[in-house]
């Protein structure tokens, strides 16, 4: 009925669809995920929702990361920064294979479970699998009253609001926050970084809202670039470190919505097979973010373009030009720590994902066969 229309319009608040407006709520969403847990002086995360003491901190020695989705690929971020900063090795399995292989886990291993809606089945049963084995398990869930939240022993809420579409922005990216302030914490208990590393990681993190609403200014170059694109049957995402982390959840996004078939590449790997696959006008899209590495992503960069591909980058400012020498096109992200960069980096793939879908006449929000929460194995 009409009534219901007008409700709907009313709750999209002014955006055509949920997915946009949800990827604007983006900044906010980073700012109430880190609201309440740094202390006034910005120079130290707390969580006081915490059961983990400070003894179980230093006692744990080794950490899974189970999810699935999108919520699996914050999770490779997550986990990567966990390592970076605490020095505890992490691994790292989609839910629906963990419990399958009989994980090594111990009272000594941190199960740490991310799920946006809190009610993943295959999530939920790793969950079981890791209590059985004597884990504790921390879930990061934007659900608090969600069937996860309520088994985990610890809940770290991201505070990202309601999300409709089903593809998923704002959780994802809630979920990095949640994540970068685990990370400290731990960090912080366990002494592995010093204080004046933990402010300058909380103040870059501070600064991130702000860059997201930048980038979110002016979106017609990366419109155009969709609209480019959706005329496309198959494309590929590269990058390294964290950028290859990214480039699996922009993918992901790509094929959930606009139906265009792409593959997340590490970009080193591409030798080893895919790129038999690259020809004449194929688009690849390459993270380039991660100085330490940027020579070595454009050497591959070099690899797709001498066999034919078009090359979209995504860089920081300062590397655009030079960039510009071996790539088609190249899109700037703010500047922040190369940890932090998946936070700014995936906006612009969301966006590329919805205006490409948009151009296709997709139902961005509802795309087919694809459920919002996935509560059968
Ligand atoms: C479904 C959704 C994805 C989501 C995944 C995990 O497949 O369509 O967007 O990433 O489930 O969901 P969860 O609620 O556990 O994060």
């Amino acid at each position: 009925t009409n009534v219901e229309w007008d409700a709907v319009t009313a709750e999209k608040g002014g955006f055509d669809h949920f997915m946009l407006k949800e990827i604007y709520e983006q900044p906010k969403a980073y700012r109430d995920t880190m609201r309440g847990r740094i202390d006034e002086s910005g120079s130290k995360v707390i969580f006081p929702e915490l059961n983990l003491t400070e003894e179980k901190i230093r006692s744990i020695n080794n950490i899974h990361i189970v999810a699935c989705g999108t919520a699996y690929h914050a999770g490779l971020v997550g986990g990567t920064a966990i390592e970076r900063l605490v020095r505890i090795p992490v691994a790292f399995d989609v839910a629906s294979e963990y419990r399958y292989r009989s994980p090594l886990i111990t009272p000594e291993t941190l199960v740490i479970v991310v799920s946006q809606s809190g009610e993943t089945a295959d999530t939920l049963a790793a969950l079981r699998e890791a209590h059985a084995n004597g884990a504790h398990v921390l879930a990061i869930t934007n659900v608090v009253g969600s069937s996860i939240a309520r088994d985990a022993d610890d809940v770290i809420a991201t505070l990202a609001g309601p999300e409709i579409a089903v593809a998923s922005t704002k959780a994802y990216t809630s979920q990095l926050i949640a994540f970068y302030l685990f990370g400290l914490y731990l960090a912080e208990v366990r002494g592995t970084q010093t204080a004046e590393e933990i402010s300058h990681i909380i103040a870059a993190m501070q600064s991130l809202p702000e860059q997201v609403e930048a980038m979110l200014e002016n979106t017609d170059a990366i419109k155009a670039y969709a609209e480019h694109i959706s005329n496309h049957n198959n494309l590929f995402f590269i990058g390294r470190g964290v950028d290859y982390a990214v480039a699996l959840e922009g993918s992901l996004k790509l094929k959930e919505i606009s139906y265009i078939h792409s593959e997340a590449y590490a970009a080193g790997e591409l030798k080893h097979g895919t790129l038999a696959l690259i020809e004449d006008g194929i688009p690849v899209i390459a993270l380039a973010t991660q100085e330490a590495l940027l020579e070595k992503t454009v050497s591959n960069i070099k690899e797709v373009k001498a066999r034919g591909a078009e090359v979209m980058a995504l860089s920081h400012e300062e590397h655009v030009s030079s960039l510009l020498k071996s790539v088609d096109q190249a899109f700037a992200i703010p500047k922040t720590l190369p940890l932090l960069t998946p936070a700014l980096s995936v906006v612009p793939l969301q966006l590329l994902a919805y205006y490409a879908s948009l151009a296709r006449g997709n139902d961005v929000d509802k795309p087919r066969n694809l459920a919002k929460s996935v509560t059968v194995e």
